[in-house]
C-alpha cells in the first residue's frame, strides 16, 4: 500500500511505540488518527505532527470499553469517511511468577491487550470490507511466541493476539484486507516502569531496541504487505530454535530466570 493520503488509525498513540508510529506514518503523508485515554498527550503528538505539516484528529478511547470503541470508529470515520490502516498497538504487562501474580492485573491485560483487539476489529474491519481493501496492523511481541519465566499472564495475551491474527488473516483475504503482527523484543518505552517491580533484568536489557525501529517495521510491512514481522530480524531464530527444540529452550530460560535471581539451578 502506497500510505501517502491514506488514513491510519493508531491506538496506545499517547506513548512509546504507537506515538513513533503516528510520527513515521505522518512522515510519509498519511492522515493520522491516534487514539488512547491520555489526552493531554495525545495533543502533544497532535501538535507535533502538525508542526511538521502533517494531519491529525485525536480521539479519545479506552479500548476496554465496547462503546468507546465503537465511538472512536465512528467519529474517524466521520472525519475522514474512511480507515484505510488500524494499528492495535495499546497495551501494558505486568510480570510475576504466575503463583504470585494479582488476577486482577492478569484480567486486565487480557482485556487490554487481546480484548481490546477484538473488539477494534470488530468495530473497524466491517468498513474494511465494504471498501474492499484494508490493513490491520496487531502488535503483538516475542512473549506471543516465547513464554519466558514471569510473563506467563502477559505472554498469554500476545499468544492470543497471534492466534487471532492468523484467523482473521485468511477470513478477510478475499476482501484485499491484509493483516500483519509486529513481533518485538524488549523496546525502551514506559512500558517498563508498570512491567517490572524489581529492576529490569539484565538480558531484557542487552536486547533493548527503540521504538523507533518498530515504528519503522510496522510502515514498510504496510506498504510491503508482510504477514509478521520480528522487531529486531535477529530474534527470527530464537522463535524457530524454540520450534525446533522446547525442551532446550525452556531449560535455557529458566536458567536464566535463575541466575538472575540468584537460586541454584
Ligand atoms: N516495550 C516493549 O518492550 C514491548 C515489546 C513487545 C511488545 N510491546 C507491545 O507494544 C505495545 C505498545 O507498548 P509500548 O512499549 O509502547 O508501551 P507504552 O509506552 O506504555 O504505551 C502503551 C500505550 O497503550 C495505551 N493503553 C493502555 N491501556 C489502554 C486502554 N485501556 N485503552 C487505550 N489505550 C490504552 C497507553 O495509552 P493511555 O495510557 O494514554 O491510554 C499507551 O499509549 C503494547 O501492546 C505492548 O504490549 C511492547
Amino acid at each position: 500500500m502506497n500510505v501517502k493520503d491514506r488514513v491510519v488509525l493508531i491506538t496506545g498513540s499517547s506513548s512509546g511505540i504507537g506515538w513513533e508510529t503516528a510520527l513515521a506514518f505522518a512522515e510519509r503523508g498519511s492522515l493520522l488518527a491516534i487514539a488512547a485515554r491520555s489526552l493531554n498527550k495525545l495533543n502533544e503528538l497532535s501538535e507535533l505532527i502538525r508542526g511538521k505539516g502533517g494531519t491529525c484528529f485525536i480521539v479519545p478511547v479506552d479500548v476496554t470499553d465496547s462503546e468507546s470503541v465503537a465511538s472512536m470508529a465512528n467519529k474517524v470515520l466521520k472525519h475522514y469517511g474512511r480507515i484505510d490502516v488500524l494499528v492495535n498497538n495499546a497495551g501494558f504487562g505486568v510480570y510475576a511468577p504466575i503463583l504470585e501474580a494479582d488476577m486482577k492485573d492478569i484480567q486486565d491485560m487480557m482485556d487490554v491487550n487481546y480484548l481490546g483487539v477484538v473488539r477494534c476489529i470488530q468495530a473497524i474491519v466491517p468498513h474494511m470490507v465494504g471498501q474492499k481493501m484494508g490493513h490491520v496492523v496487531n502488535v503483538a511481541s516475542m512473549a506471543g511466541f516465547v513464554a519466558a519465566p514471569t510473563h506467563g499472564g502477559y505472554a498469554a495475551t500476545k499468544f492470543a493476539v497471534i492466534g487471532l491474527s492468523e484467523a482473521l488473516r485468511e477470513e478477510v483475504r478475499e476482501y484485499g484486507i491484509k493483516v500483519t503482527t509486529i513481533n518485538p523484543g524488549p523496546v525502551d518505552t514506559p512500558f517498563f516502569e508498570k512491567a517490572y517491580s524489581e529492576p529490569i533484568p539484565k538480558v531484557a536489557k542487552r536486547f533493548m531496541r527503540k521504538p523507533e525501529e518498530v515504528a519503522q517495521a510496522i510502515v514498510r510491512a504496510v506498504e510491503e504487505e508482510i504477514p509478521q514481522v520480528m522487531v529486531p530480524a535477529g530474534m527470527a531464530p530464537i522463535v524457530k530454535f524454540k520450534a525446533l527444540m522446547p525442551t532446550l529452550f525452556a531449560r535455557g530460560t529458566g536458567r536464566l530466570y535463575r541466575m538472575e535471581k540468584k537460586q541454584p539451578d
